[in-house]
């Protein structure tokens, strides 16, 4: 791939970071903030909260930390060289690889640019553990680019503690005061609070609205109080393992500009809606799987993401024990079942049926990359004998827009309407109709906890 000639942001690039940063040119990035998988010898697979996508991400290391902090070095490498003089580069992670990392840290930008170690404490909910206190904080650590005098600075603040107003002295005007000594030389605390240490206390509740079910989410707060520390407003920000985009949100809603780059398909599509939903108006997604071939080289759960977000569906949100059933048609709620295999026989259409009747409705669709002869001949079958329609679609009908999508305003499949381009903010339905639609309400109602339906 030719190197970019300029560099664009407002962009979010699905890849392996490393191919796509050697494409970057030098000294263009004002922050990088990087949280990689953490060596934790962990396979993260949830369930989606709000829309049931499957999430995943691989975080093993076969050969060990040696090959991982290996791995992590070629990356730092190139993210030093696109860093601006003034730059600065935060390296998110915990105690499974942290004092590893630090070290090759050192070699790549050099001791002297060392600024932080800062520790992430948060509150967690588990039990009390055995034998070890409970590991409740992340390291983050902070290096310039090139010389620590250069670094853009805007120092952190955090409330002054309660304690600590209440023992000062308060003016006619409310202004909070200390008396320096015995001639009553007042000293005014600064109203904007005190200035940071390197232990900065913030959690991520498990109710709160902000948490989407992403494992290793970050709080949009570590995020806001780094990107402020360390850019001013059109600054360029990079995260170059974005998962669910928390770093670009927080850069979009302080002015900044950001890039994102993430490996997983299923990763970039939220980021993207999340973005719109803050008020991003360009969002530019390259990378994306658009063939057959890069299709059938999806991990399953990014297939069946892949293929219930272009039907404008809803996940299922049972990982076993749904017969089979992996997602649901946009608003008629009808079955999606997804093969990512060729040759699709007669005994699927045959199971498919049960779990459509099951169902309680009259319509399913399979989607696989073909199917044989005896599945075309079980599903006119199945047509004649119960009247249950079940559509076999190709991979190939789904991305030349032969068929189109189950539409409000068709209520039907198969008709010969164009798919909308998977880069415009308007190619799926928003959040709230999915949402509206999964649970049977109008848009607009509210919940009975008097939230908006969101
Ligand atoms: C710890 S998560 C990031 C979480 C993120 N900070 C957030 O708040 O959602 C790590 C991410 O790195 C991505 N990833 C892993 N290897 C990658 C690679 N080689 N290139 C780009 N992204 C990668 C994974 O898909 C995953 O989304």
């Amino acid at each position: 791939m030719a190197p970019i000639g300029y560099l664009e942001t407002g962009v979010i690039y699905c890849d392996d970071n490393l191919h796509r940063l050697s494409q970057f040119p030098a000294d263009c990035i004002d922050l990088i903030y990087l949280d990689p998988p953490f060596f934790s010898n962990r396979h993260y697979e949830v369930i989606w909260g709000d829309e049931a996508e499957i999430r995943s991400f691989e975080d093993r290391w076969e050969g060990g930390i040696h090959v991982y902090v290996e791995w992590m070095r070629e990356r730092v490498i190139e993210l030093r060289r696109i860093l601006k003089p003034t730059g600065t580069f935060y390296l998110h992670c915990d105690e499974h690889a942290s004092h590893y990392l630090k070290v090759m840290l050192d070699e790549v930008f050099g001791r002297e640019n060392f600024l932080n170690e800062i520790i992430w404490h948060y509150q967690t909910s588990s039990g009390a553990p055995k034998k070890w206190l409970h590991r409740n904080h992340d390291t983050i650590f902070r290096y310039a680019a090139s010389r620590p005098a250069l670094v853009t600075w805007n120092h952190p603040r955090e409330p002054w503690p309660e304690a600590t107003l209440r023992k000062w002295q308060h003016d006619e005007e409310g202004r909070v005061y200390r008396v320096q000594n015995k001639f009553d030389k007042r000293y005014y605390i600064d109203p904007a609070g005190k200035l940071a240490d390197d232990v900065w206390e913030i959690t991520l509740s498990s109710r709160t609205k902000e948490r989407l079910g992403y494992p290793t989410q970050k709080p949009e707060a570590l995020m806001e109080k780094i990107i402020s520390a360390s850019t001013d407003p059109g600054d360029i920000v990079l995260d170059p393992f974005c998962g669910c985009g928390t770093t670009l949100v927080a850069a979009q809603k302080l002015g900044r500009q950001w890039i994102g780059i993430d490996i997983s398909p299923t990763a970039v599509d939220l980021e993207r809606r999340r973005l719109v939903k803050v008020g991003a108006t360009e969002v530019k997604l390259v990378g994306m799987p658009v063939t057959e071939a890069q299709l059938a080289d999806l991990k399953p759960f990014e297939f069946q993401n892949w293929v219930i977000n272009r039907m404008n569906g809803t996940h299922s949100p049972h990982k076993v024990g749904d017969m089979g059933i992996d997602g649901f048609s946009f608003m008629l709620h009808e079955p999606i079942q997804v093969k990512q295999s060729r040759a699709i026989g007669r005994n699927v259409v045959d199971n498919f049926e049960t779990a459509v009747k099951r169902s309680g409705k009259n319509k399913g669709y399979i989607v696989a990359f073909s199917f044989g002869k005896g599945a075309y001949e079980e599903a006119a079958r199945v047509k004649g004998a119960d009247g249950l329609a079940i559509t076999l679609l190709t991979v190939a009908d789904l991305l030349e827009g032969k068929a189109d999508l189950v539409t409000p305003e068709t209520g039907l499949f198969g008709t010969d309407l164009p798919l909308p381009d998977p880069r415009s903010p308007d190619a799926r339905p928003s959040v709230e109709e999915l949402v509206a639609s999964d649970t049977g309400q109008e848009l607009g109602q509210v919940a009975e906890s008097g939230e908006p339906y969101l």
